[in-house]
């Protein structure tokens, strides 16, 4: 059932082969970042879960390496987290090396038992091997999963964030050496609790002298755009327990982007100033309609890898992301223009974006003074918008549409409108778009307003191009820069 491609997305990690689908176990060390993920070794739809590896010096180019941890005897190895043991905590390291350990989820399908297990390596994460003792945290419950761990200096002990799915609510456990852990307090359930909440993570951001925690907790269903997304509480954490203080955010709700296809993302551990930035990406999908996208040889991809911080604007904090700097190491052709006006911007991209290789990024300033009604940035497929990205100054919105595929993702849940209101003085801010061959991710802000969406275009007759109402035609940007990448 391969449907075939020009090419693989050259921004975006994808597998060799099969089904993926969250992000799991990252951590950074000596120079190399470490992406696991949940992959099925033997088909393209979900199952026989276990963890895929891969390995990469700047998050761009990917080393894959063998599967890490292998379902064994009908006990599948669900989401979770690694970290680096430098001090030998649990006593698992050997040589000069410090062990590097897994903690995941174990589900039992036998049981319908969900617990948390760990594993260790002692080759900096090429091979592991369970532990002989696991699990480490059995409730006997059937949803509680998705352990994420960090070391919190300040106690010298380990922390583990880890989630009651159906009865959202967030635990968390201390321990001294990752094998035995001691439940320290719950959090929820609060914001968003109609849908299951799954890979919880906590982690502190700085804002030049203040410092946040942030506890990020993704749900399955009932997010923003429908269906899978992450909310986000900030807050404090004293080392106990996780508390929100609700003066932080300027709204009682809040999500990290606007998106459909942004889901199950935790920050690597063990990146330079983690304080001051996190390094994250999430698997670009929706459980809405996730097994119903082209099968290309492979199912599932992540999103482009971001660099996440903290921000604050009137008083109000708030989490933006951005692409990582690493991406325009990876350009291959550039055209920058100022003061340009919309056909001539079109003339340029239908001169630079072959279809056959819709890998590309546009970055241009809208300034709203100068706007009528609408400028809008279009990608059609045999003459019908496939997505799009408006800035609407009537409603002073920001406004994505995604059409019905033409490729057929047999989901109602599918097309989608997504509408960010601006504030009401909005000035210029630049809109940066990534296209790759599958997929739309549009930042703008400074990485305030995100949309992340998977698209399924016609692989041929494609057409990029802003679109404007006729009062808008003389529209001229200030600068546009337009780029190809590998
Ligand atoms: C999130 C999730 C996790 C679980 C994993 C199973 O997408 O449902 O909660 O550990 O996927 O593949």
């Amino acid at each position: 059932s391969e449907i075939s491609t020009p090419a693989r997305p050259v921004l975006h990690f994808t597998p060799e082969k099969n089904w993926i689908n969250d992000p799991n176990g990252m951590f950074f060390y000596q120079g190399e970042y470490h992406l696991f993920y949940q992959y099925n070794p033997y088909g393209e739809k979900w199952g026989h879960m276990s963890w895929g590896h891969a390995v990469s010096k700047d998050l761009i180019s990917w080393e894959h390496l063998p599967v890490a941890l292998e379902e064994e005897d009908k006990v599948m190895i669900f989401s979770g987290s690694a970290v680096v043991d430098y001090q030998n905590t649990s006593g698992f390291g050997t040589g000069n090396e410090p062990p590097i350990v897994a903690i995941y989820t174990a589900y039992d399908a036998k049981s319908g038992f969900q617990s948390q297990s760990i594993a260790y390596s002692n080759d900096k994460g090429r091979t592991f091997k369970k532990y002989n003792q696991n699990p480490v945290i059995d409730l006997k419950k059937a949803d509680f999963r998705d352990p994420k761990v960090f070391w919190y200096q300040a106690d010298k002990k380990w922390i583990m964030t880890v989630s009651l799915s159906q009865e959202k609510k967030v635990q968390f456990y201390s321990s001294k050496d990752l094998k035995k852990w001691d439940l320290m307090s719950e959090f929820g359930p609060a914001g968003v609790t109609a849908g299951i909440w799954e890979c919880p993570d906590l982690f502190q951001l700085d804002y030049n002298n203040e410092s946040v925690w942030v506890l990020g907790v993704n749900l399955g269903t009932h997010s923003i755009a429908g269906g899978s997304g992450l909310q986000y509480f900030l807050g404090d954490f004293d080392g106990k327990a996780f508390k929100v203080n609700p003066s932080l955010t300027k709204e009682p709700l809040n999500f990290i982007e606007y998106g459909k296809d942004f889901y199950a993302a935790v920050v690597w551990e063990g990146t330079p100033d983690q304080t001051k930035e996190r390094k994250w990406l999430g698997w670009m999908n929706n459980w809405e309609y996730a097994d119903k996208v082209p099968y290309y040889g492979w199912r599932g991809s992540m999103s482009v890898p971001r660099t996440l911080r903290l921000q604050k604007q009137d008083g109000y904090f708030y989490l933006k992301q951005e692409p990582v700097k690493e991406i325009d190491n990876y350009k291959k052709k550039s055209v920058e223009k100022n003061a340009i006006g919309i056909q001539d911007a079109n003339a340029l991209f239908s001169g630079f974006i072959k279809s056959d290789s819709l890998s590309f990024s546009t970055s241009f300033v809208i300034s709203p003074s100068e706007i009528h009604d609408f400028l809008k940035f279009n990608i059609k497929g045999k003459g019908s918008s496939v997505i799009n990205f408006t800035y609407d100054k009537a409603a002073n919105e920001l406004v994505l549409v995604r059409a019905k595929s033409s490729k057929n993702v047999d989901s109602k849940q599918y097309p989608t409108i997504q509408r960010v209101k601006l504030d009401k003085s909005d000035r210029e801010f630049e809109v940066r778009i990534i296209v790759d061959k599958y997929s739309m991710e549009v930042f703008t802000h400074d990485g305030k307003y995100v949309f992340t969406n998977l698209f399924f275009a016609p692989s041929n007759d494609i057409n990029v191009s802003f679109e404007a109402s006729k009062k808008d035609q003389k529209l001229v940007f200030k600068s546009i820069g337009l780029y190809t990448y590998l």
